[in-house]
């Protein structure tokens, strides 16, 4: 009888590296594997006259375009906004709450017509507003209440103390934006769902759209689902176990009266 054992071959002989990734702490591990793009098959669009094909209810342009700047805190990419503006062809553009200029540059590269300002310049989009039935778009992207704050100014929707008190302040910049419309204008706001220390998951989609419909606007088309590619929370590793959100979503409605 045979009694010699086949001798064991080291994992770390066949393949160091694999060897090497397994002895790694499962965390590392993880964000290691996490740091690698992942690439979806996407459902096809159907063929329309529209001028923009590539704007579609699934937005993944991961380039932001140079607009704005990417370093203002909750910047977002600038073309998303461009393809709306070639969509709809407004001649004037309304951009209350313009951070880092992002929407006022694309107007600029268009050709159209853009009034943008902010509280950064003691603009407040929330308080008595001067414009009426003036535009032809207005492009909306708030504070996702108090995710990320933006000044020291007690009128910044991002200082709201409480979602009640947000909500009051989302209300008169929505009940605002649509005043400074002229009938058939658009309203596009990109807003995302946010998860509070607090408060627990804030479904501020759900709250745009029930503030929009209570002000007598109507949504316009579907919802537009935009991948947060660059979102600074991507690169940030956390202790607790959720499911991520990847994605904020463009409402467009169309004031209709
Ligand atoms: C999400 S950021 C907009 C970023 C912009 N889309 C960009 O790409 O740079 C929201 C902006 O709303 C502004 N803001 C907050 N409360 C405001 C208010 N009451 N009136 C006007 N602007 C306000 C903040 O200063 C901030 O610049």
């Amino acid at each position: 009888m045979n009694t010699t054992q086949p001798t064991r071959v080291p994992f770390s002989t066949i393949n160091p590296f694999y060897s090497a990734r397994l002895s790694r702490p499962h965390a590392a591990l993880q964000a290691e594997q996490q740091r690698r793009p992942v690439y979806a098959k996407l459902p096809l669009a159907p063929i329309n006259a529209s001028p923009v094909p590539h704007l579609t209810s699934l937005y993944h342009n991961s380039l932001a375009g140079d607009y704005g700047d990417r370093a203002y805190p909750g910047n977002c990419g600038g073309n998303l906004i461009r393809d709306l503006l070639r969509y709809f062809r407004p001649a004037t553009v309304l951009d209350p709450m313009t951070g880092s200029g992002t929407c006022r540059d694309v107007c600029r590269q268009l050709g159209i017509y853009c009034w943008s300002n902010d509280l950064h310049n003691g603009f407040d989009a929330c308080g008595p507003s001067p414009f009426h039935a003036a535009f032809q778009f207005c492009w909306l992207h708030p504070p996702y209440w108090r995710q990320k704050i933006y000044t020291d100014d007690a009128r910044d929707l991002s200082r709201a103390p409480t979602l009640e008190a947000f909500l009051d302040g989302y209300e008169r910049l929505l009940a605002n934006a649509a005043n400074a419309l002229m009938v058939g204008g658009k309203l596009a706001i990109l807003i995302g769902d946010y998860q509070d220390r607090q408060a627990g998951f804030v479904p501020l989609t759900h709250h745009t759209k029930r503030l929009a419909f209570g002000l007598g606007l109507r949504q316009h088309c579907t919802d537009i689902i935009r991948f947060s590619h660059g979102a600074s929370s991507s690169k940030k590793v956390y202790r607790s176990s959720f499911i991520p959100g990847l994605h904020d979503v463009c409402c467009i409605f169309e004031k209709t009266f």
